[in-house]
């Protein structure tokens, strides 16, 4: 796994503890916009027949739990900056998991681009390109060992 820069993770940590303790709120912006970005997204979730409109999905109670779910996972790595590699077979297992379900790993980077906008909205003024670059860095690590899970569920599937 790559090294994070004490620069990135400084900007990181503190960018994290400036959206406050409820990060929920952040993540239904992060996925309003991935929705937006990507509205055959939203097809992957089997509860999707319950909502019609993604504002109407986004708070339904199953949508809140990945939400809560996703924002917990980057809470996790910010908590880890230090030692990202002992998340490694956590994110294996959760690329392995969204293979599963049907996403595709281009998706990941999406949901980059929408965290990224989640952050400027949050973040107001206070959101950077160095702060941007520094989540990207993050995020990419996160990535790439989800992605390596998936292509190993993928691997095992067509053997
Ligand atoms: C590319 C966009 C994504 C889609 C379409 C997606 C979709 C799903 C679906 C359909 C499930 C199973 C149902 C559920 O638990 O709600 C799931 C589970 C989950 N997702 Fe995602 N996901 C995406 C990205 C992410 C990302 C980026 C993270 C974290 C960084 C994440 C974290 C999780 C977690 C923790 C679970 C629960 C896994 C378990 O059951 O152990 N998801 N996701």
């Amino acid at each position: 796994m790559e090294k994070l820069s004490s620069k990135d993770k400084e900007l990181i940590r503190d960018s994290w503890e400036n959206l406050g303790k409820n990060k929920v709120p952040h993540g239904i912006v992060m996925f309003t916009r991935l929705f937006e970005l990507d509205p055959t997204l939203l097809t992957l979730f089997s509860y999707k027949t319950k909502c019609g409109v993604v504002p109407e999905c986004l708070s339904s109670p199953e949508f809140l739990e990945h939400v809560t779910k996703v924002m917990l996972v980057i809470d996790a790595a910010v908590s880890h900056l230090d030692d990202l590699h002992t998340l490694e077979d956590f994110l294996l297992n959760l690329g392995k998991k969204h293979q599963d379900v049907g996403v595709k790993t281009q998706s990941f980077a999406v949901v980059g681009e929408a965290l990224l906008y989640m952050l400027q909205c949050s973040l107001g003024a206070g959101y950077t390109a160095a702060l941007g670059q520094a989540w990207l860095n993050m995020y990419s690590i996160v990535v790439s060992a989800m992605t390596r899970g998936w292509a190993k569920n993928g691997e095992h599937k067509s053997n």
